[in-house]
């Protein structure tokens, strides 16, 4: 268990730069997951902290020691890839074993079976020993790979979206598995993902990545409730957000967001946005920031479709100047497409940007 120090580390590929000047700091026995899109630079974040690439500037510590230099296998780190390969032609005991086996200074045999029993134990394939991978599903073959890299005790885990070959329930029992797996080992884990879901349910923090650039860093709690940026508020969360540019203006002793024709009077949004009156705003609305309002001063809408998610409902609105929206209710609440109904917007649960430059305007703890 170690931390682990980026400190403006830059990489690029001929003209393409993959990572631009990251500062990131994860402290020893962290579960730390890399966020975000397609090519925003997570693979090439952990292949230069493996030693897989060399860095164009900057610097990589873990512990105190700088590792630019430091080939990969005196590193003490363990990596599992996106496509992890098992050895077909051994057991899953001998696959798990390896790591042991191959090491210089040979690990005694009773040693090697009460680690592969306890790592197996701990991934659920532990009468799956005997096995040999063609045998088992894309499902335990994935456990197999991560017990394999588990079984040594390196100072650091590095995880490249190694649920992504899962289906959706075994990605989910898996978020659970792993994150219980730290909790028992404490290593140090950075874990890449450009699954929100998989990175809010496990991460002690979160780092957010777009076009190779870190947009924030903290926990799961802060990049949900508290986003730097319209990016990070449209990443993360199940649905998108919906952006609605207007302004807040004082409209008989209410604060008011204007948009156009649409004038929506939202309680508290003051104290929440003190920097945001009186100036342009690209407001930010979740399907939570929006609810069925009782009484006066709310915004009808028409309903379009309703949605059953789990124990929510979700039903998708648009107001008379055509803006969508969705707005979660609770399921026993019955109404159909169609229907007009009143809504109004929870100050706490929007967000405001500052539509030149997509800096949040909100006041943060
Ligand atoms: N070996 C390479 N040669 C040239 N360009 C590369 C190389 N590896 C990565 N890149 C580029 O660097 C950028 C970052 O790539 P990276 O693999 O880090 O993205 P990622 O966030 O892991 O994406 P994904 O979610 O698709 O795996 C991309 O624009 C990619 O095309
Ligand atoms: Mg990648």
């Amino acid at each position: 268990m170690t931390n682990v120090t980026f400190s403006g580390v830059t990489k690029r590929f001929g003209s393409v730069v993959a990572l631009e000047s990251l500062d990131l700091k994860i402290e020893a026995g962290e579960f730390v997951s890399l966020l975000g899109p397609s090519g925003s630079g997570k693979t090439t974040s952990l292949n230069l902290l493996a030693g897989l690439l060399p860095i164009d500037d900057g610097e990589i510590r873990i512990g105190e020691k700088v590792v630019n230099d430091l080939p990969p296998d005196k590193r003490d780190i363990a990596m599992v890839f996106q496509n992890y390969a098992l050895y077909p032609h051994m057991t899953v005991f001998e696959n798990i074993a390896f790591p042991l086996r191959a090491r210089q200074r040979r690990t005694a045999e009773d040693e090697i079976v009460r680690r592969v029993d306890r790592v197996a134990g701990a991934m659920g394939i532990g009468d799956l020993l005997a096995r040999y991978p063609k045998e088992l599903s894309g499902g335990q073959q994935q456990r197999v790979a991560l017990g394999r890299a588990m079984v040594r005790d390196p100072k650091v885990f590095l995880l490249d979206e190694p649920l992504s070959n899962l289906d959706a329930r075994l990605r989910i029992r898996m978020r659970h598995d792993i994150k219980a797996l730290h909790q028992s080992i404490k290593s140090t884990i950075v874990y890449v993902t450009h699954d929100q879901a998989e990175a809010m349910s496990m991460s002690s923090r979160i780092a957010v990545f777009n076009k190779g650039r870190l947009q924030q860093y903290g926990t799961p709690r802060q990049i949900y409730a508290e986003p730097v940026n319209q990016f990070v508020a449209n990443f993360v969360g199940e649905r998108e957000t919906t952006f609605i540019d207007g302004r807040f203006v004082e409209r008989g002793g209410m604060p008011t967001f204007e948009a156009g024709a649409t004038a929506i009077p939202i309680a508290g949004a003051r104290e929440r946005f003190p920097a945001a009156m009186g100036r342009p705003v690209r407001l930010g609305v979740r399907a939570e920031s929006v609810r069925l309002a009782q009484g006066s001063g709310a915004l009808s809408a028409t309903v379009t479709l309703s949605e059953l998610s789990g124990p929510d409902q979700i039903l998708y609105v648009r107001t008379a100047d055509g803006t969508e929206l969705c707005c979660r209710t609770d399921p026993a609440t019955v109404v159909r497409p169609g229907e007009t109904v009143p809504i109004e917007f929870v100050a706490g649960l929007l967000h405001a940007f500052d539509p030149a430059t997509g800096d949040t305007l909100a006041k943060h703890s």
